[in-house]
């Protein structure tokens, strides 16, 4: 399995502070925004990750990422031209994931949660084996999203993209596994009325081939939006008490690498010393404590 960041789009109600800079390359609290979706990825155990960006963006990203080789990655990058939907993550990655099954998160998604880990490996044991394994996640305004419906059995019966009117309160995180269909079926998608190649689409073909899987995360689960000013400043506040009491860092690309064994403990060191700051000082002490 093979990942893809989509780390795109204008951010219109980030403005002014998206105007120059790319939303997912901002900070929440201690590290840039991509450092969550990416940490979501390398939880799930994927290595060879492929981020797509506007051509305005891209370089920044390059420059924070490199080729991922310092946290034991691969990592590779695609301009997006124009912003027209996430389904076309799959048009653009297709030569990426050369007809491997893939996994899409959005750059602006982050999730927190016991056993995280746990749910995104049999999500990627799921899509391998077929099908497309996606995520259910009660809100209570679920009008901004993608938002499944389901029977008294549990069996999905609807998917809408940003409805008026939800039939239910479960919205579809940006994280979604698929098997090596996606590319052909991205492919064959048209554009919807507001002019998009939608997720929700592809989620639908597969939901018609009776392959699409829902699972949901519990109520004790995070999934924190960062679309405007105060979501931003929740999630950073969020992460910074999490943090700040437990001492363990959320989403350290750097200590899931060694803890994923991609990494030696030297060059955990290494990568601390680097930087001169709580962040550093951080992989000192879990690279010190050994486990
Ligand atoms: C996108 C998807 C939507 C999904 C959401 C999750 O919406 O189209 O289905 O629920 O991401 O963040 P966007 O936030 O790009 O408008």
């Amino acid at each position: 399995m093979k990942g893809i960041i989509l780390a795109g789009g204008s951010a219109t109600r980030l403005y002014p502070l998206s105007k120059a800079i790319s939303k997912q390359i901002m900070p929440v609290y201690d590290k840039p925004m991509i450092y969550y979706p990416l940490s979501a990825l390398m939880l799930a155990g994927i290595r060879e990750v492929l981020v797509i960006s506007t051509p305005r963006d891209l370089p920044m990203f390059e420059e924070l990422l490199g080729d991922g080789s310092r946290i034991g990655m691969k990592l590779s990058y695609k301009v997006q031209l124009v912003p027209n939907g996430l389904a076309q993550a799959f048009v653009l990655g297709r030569e990426f994931l050369n007809g491997e099954p893939g996994c899409l998160i959005l750059g602006d998604n982050m999730f927190y949660g016991q056993h995280f880990g746990h749910m995104l490996k049999e999500a990627v044991e799921s899509a391998e084996q077929g099908g497309a394994c996606i995520f259910g996640y009660e809100v209570a305004d679920p009008r901004a999203y993608g938002v499944v419906e389901f029977d008294a059995e549990g069996k999905v019966l609807s998917l809408e993209e940003k409805p008026a009117e939800p039939k239910s309160n479960y919205a579809v995180p940006g994280l979604y596994f698929y098997d090596k269909t996606v590319c052909e079926k991205a492919a064959g998608l048209q554009p919807s009325a507001r002019g998009e190649y939608e997720i929700t689409d592809l989620n639908k073909l597969y939901l018609q081939e009776g392959t699409l899987k829902v699972k949901l995360f519990s109520r004790g689960f995070a999934w924190l939006d960062t679309g405007n000013c105060d979501s931003l400043l929740d999630a950073g506040n969020f992460i910074a008490t999490i943090q700040n009491r437990q001492g363990f860092y959320v989403s350290c690309i750097e200590e899931i690498a060694w803890r994923n064994g991609w990494i030696s403990t030297d060059q955990l060191v290494a990568l601390g010393k680097e930087m001169k700051t709580a962040y550093g000082r951080y992989l000192e002490r879990i690279a010190a404590k050994g486990n």
